[in-house]
């Protein structure tokens, strides 16, 4: 099978994306029967560009794209990217553009688009899964074709491909996870002894963290999370806004490190569970300060971790070591061959 590719975003994801696909080419195309190609990429700076005929991701690395630039901006008139989207031939449109962790917009139209003029999507920002999931998903059935999201939490890490194909009849009630890397980190760090702007600092120069790390520290990086979690795993309809952030950000961080007792270690912590009696589900996105025979006390720097609790397994926990651009880079391919068996 030949995938064409259209990708809204191409910055470090986009560029670990095209990375692995030119060194995986020839295991995708020998294994799995697949190749792909590039019709056309949209970022912010270069506006859309469609090629004139398709590139391998091979090209795009080798010249570095979009600094040695093969394609052509397309005219003005083609300019608005939700036409773009509908006219293009690809059949799958790639959504890398950055979170909105408020509305998950202009991504949601992006998918829309895509979907209802029948293209696959396969998408690593998790605004639209967390704000419009049902819908989308229901577009995707109407017309036929896939919605893929495994890189939207805990990067590639195979959690929803896990319980889509591995967890048959099971009934999952609630979860609890370390899902900020940069939380974990900075935590961590003040352990040791910094201070907060100290640890902060350190994420920053690793990547880790982004120039502005409120949406991390004040938790609407974990609420978007667990919306996505509850929401796909649980079948529950909540939103960001509906998760319980109370007692986070910098000060309540440097207070909660003030008041630990020996032995004890804080972490980010992200709990959803549902109501036996109401059905209801509730999640909450808090600084926990956990006892040392708490298994998640004992994960460090980035780790981030997720325990589902099932009816069948009990209790089963996924553990990501260190992540970045390259393991969710590895979640688009999955994906992607996930798509190319269907
Ligand atoms: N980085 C990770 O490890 C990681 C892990 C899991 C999930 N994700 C998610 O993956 C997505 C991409 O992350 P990233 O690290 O690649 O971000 P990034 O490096 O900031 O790249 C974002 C890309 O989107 C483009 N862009 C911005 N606004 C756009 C718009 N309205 N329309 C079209 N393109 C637009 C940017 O263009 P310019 O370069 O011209 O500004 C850039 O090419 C995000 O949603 C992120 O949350 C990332």
């Amino acid at each position: 099978m030949h995938l064409r590719l259209l990708s809204l975003g191409f910055g470090n994801v986009g560029r670990a994306l095209a990375a692995m696909l030119a060194a995986k080419a020839d295991e995708l195309r020998d294994r799995h029967d697949l190749t792909l190609s590039f019709t056309g990429i949209v970022t912010r700076s270069t506006g859309p560009v469609i090629f004139e005929e398709d590139v391998s991701a091979a090209h795009l690395v080798e010249t570095a794209w979009p600094d040695g630039r093969v394609g052509a901006p397309v005219p003005p008139l083609l300019g608005d990217v939700l036409a773009l989207i509908r006219q293009s031939p690809a059949d799958v449109v790639l959504e890398l553009t950055p979170l909105n962790p408020h509305s998950g917009q202009p991504a949601i139209d992006h998918i829309r688009a895509a979907l209802a003029t029948g293209k696959h999507v396969v998408t690593a920002n998790k605004g639209p899964i967390a704000y419009a999931y049902r819908e989308l998903r229901a577009l995707a059935r109407e017309h036929g074709v896939a919605l893929r999201f495994e890189s939207t939490v805990m990067d590639g890490t195979p959690l929803f491909g896990m319980a889509e194909a591995c967890l048959p009849a099971t009934t999952i009630h609630g979860f609890r996870g370390l899902l900020n890397s940069t939380s974990n980190y900075v935590l961590g760090r003040m352990a040791a002894g910094e201070t907060l702007e100290q640890a902060v600092a350190g994420a920053q120069r690793l990547g880790i963290a982004e120039a502005d790390p409120s949406n991390d520290l004040e938790g609407w990086d974990g609420a978007v999370k667990a919306t996505v979690l509850a929401n796909v795993l649980m079948d529950a309809d909540i939103r960001p806004g509906d998760v319980d952030r109370s007692g986070l950000g910098a000060e309540a961080m440097r207070a909660a490190r003030t008041a630990l007792a020996p032995g004890e270690t804080l972490k980010q912590l992200v709990v959803a569970g549902r109501s036996d009696s109401t059905g209801v589900t509730r999640a909450s996105v808090r600084l926990a300060a956990l006892p040392p025979s708490d298994f998640f006390a004992h994960l460090s720097g980035s780790e981030t971790a997720l325990m589902l609790r099932t009816d069948t397994m009990q209790d089963l926990t996924l553990i990501e070591g260190e992540g970045g651009p390259g393991q969710t880079a590895f979640g688009l391919v999955a994906d992607l061959v996930a798509i190319a068996r269907a």
